[in-house]
C-alpha cells in the first residue's frame, strides 16, 4: 500500500507556502506516495469555543466530539490527516509567528487529542511524522516566533517533527521562485520526509540540520529563563517549545551552548510520556477547583461584581 502524505497550507494562493510545499510534496509523490493536499483558504474553520467538553468526555471515558463538528470542515479536515503517514505544514508568519488561519486550524484540535483518543480505544495508535515550513517576508529575526509556534501545535495530535524550513526573504507572490536554494531545501524536505517514513517509527530521528536552533532536542531556537515549576523543578534555562531544562555554557571556541540537565527531558512536549506529566499539572493547578463547591459558590458571589461592571463597546 501506498504511504500517505499530506501538504496542510494557510498561504496565498499559488504563493511561497503553496510552492515550497508543492515542491516538497512533488519528491513524495515521485516515490510513489498518496498526495493529499489542502490550502485551508478553502475550508470554513470556526475558532475554538474553549468550552472543553471534548476533554470533559473524554475524561469519562467518551469520545463526544466537538460542538463545532457539524458546523464548519474541522472534522472533515483531521479525518484525512489521521489517515496519513506523514504531514508537510508550510504556513507565512504574520507578526512574527505563524498566521491566524493556521492559528485557528490548529487550536481545534483538543477534540482531536490523539493520546487521549487512544487510551479510551476511540482511534487506534498510529505513528506519524511532520515537515514544518515558515514562510516570511524577514529574516530570523522577523520570525522569532514562526517555526517555534507551528511546533507547539505539533503536539496535540503527537506528530513527531523531523525538519524544519524556514524561509526567509520571500515577501513578493511567489518569490521563493527566485531562490534556488531555498526551492532546494524544499525539494530535501520531500526526500526527508520519504526517508522518515520508511524508517521504523522508533528509529525515526531529525533529519533537518544538525545545528539547527539552540535546542539539541527539539530544535527550536527559543530559550526562556527557568523558575521554578508547580512541582518544584527549577531549571536554569528552558526551550521555549519542548520544555528540556538545562543551562547555558560556552564552547572551547567561544560561543554559547544550551547543555540539557540529566533530568531535563523529564517534560519533554515532544515526547508523550513527558506530556502525560502535563496532565498531572492541569490536575494541580485545578486544584480540586471543579469538585469542590465551596470553590465554585466563592467564584460565583465574586463573579456579580464583575458580570455588573459594564463598559461601552464599539
Ligand atoms: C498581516 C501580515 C503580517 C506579516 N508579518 C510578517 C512578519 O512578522 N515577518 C515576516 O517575515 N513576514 C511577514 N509578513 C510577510 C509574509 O509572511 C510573506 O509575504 C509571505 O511570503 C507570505 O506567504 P505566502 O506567499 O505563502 O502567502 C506579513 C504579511 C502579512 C500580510
Amino acid at each position: 500500500m501506498a504511504y500517505k502524505v499530506m501538504g496542510v497550507t494557510a498561504g496565498r494562493k499559488n504563493s511561497n507556502s503553496e510552492i515550497l510545499l508543492k515542491e516538497a510534496l512533488s519528491v513524495c509523490a515521485e516515490a510513489g506516495a498518496e498526495i493529499t493536499f489542502v490550502n485551508l483558504h478553502d475550508y470554513n474553520i470556526l475558532d475554538c469555543t474553549g468550552c472543553t467538553s471534548c476533554t470533559i468526555g473524554m475524561g469519562q471515558g467518551k469520545n463526544v466530539g466537538c460542538v463545532l463538528d457539524e458546523k464548519d470542515d474541522k472534522k472533515k479536515l483531521m479525518e484525512a490527516i489521521f489517515a496519513q503517514d506523514a504531514v508537510i505544514y508550510s504556513v507565512p508568519t504574520y507578526d512574527l509567528m505563524p498566521n491566524a488561519m493556521y492559528l485557528r486550524f490548529a487550536q481545534r484540535s483538543l477534540a482531536f487529542e490523539t493520546a487521549f483518543l487512544e487510551r479510551i480505544g476511540a482511534i487506534e495508535h498510529k505513528d506519524r511524522i511532520a515537515g514544518l515550513i515558515a514562510v516570511g517576508g524577514s529574516t530570523r529575526s522577523w520570525q522569532s516566533m514562526a517555526l517555534e509556534g507551528l511546533q507547539a501545535t505539533m503536539f496535540t495530535t503527537d506528530m513527531k517533527v523531523v525538519d524544519m524550513i524556514l524561509a526567509t526573504k520571500v515577501p513578493g507572490p511567489g518569490q521563493c521562485l527566485l531562490d534556488d536554494e531555498l526551492m532546494a531545501r524544499a525539494h530535501k524536505m520531500g526526500e526527508n520526509i520519504m526517508t522518515a517514513i520508511q524508517t521504523p517509527p522508533a528509529e525515526r530521528k531529525w533529519l533537518g540540520e544538525e545545528d539547527m536552533g539552540w535546542c539539541p532536542n527539539c530544535h527550536s531556537n527559543a530559550l526562556i529563563l527557568g523558575e521554578p515549576q508547580w512541582d518544584g523543578i527549577h531549571y536554569e534555562i528552558e526551550c521555549a517549545v519542548c520544555g528540556a531544562g538545562g543551562t547555558l555554557e560556552k564552547t572551547e571556541d567561544g560561543k554559547w551552548k544550551f547543555v540539557i540537565a540529566e533530568n531535563g527531558l523529564y517534560k519533554d512536549r515532544t515526547d508523550l510520556e513527558g506530556r502525560t506529566r502535563h496532565v498531572i499539572e492541569i490536575g494541580e493547578n485545578q486544584g480540586g477547583f471543579f469538585a469542590n463547591p465551596e470553590n465554585l459558590a466563592k467564584v460565583a458571589a465574586r463573579r456579580k461584581k464583575y458580570e455588573a461592571m459594564q463598559f461601552k463597546g464599539v
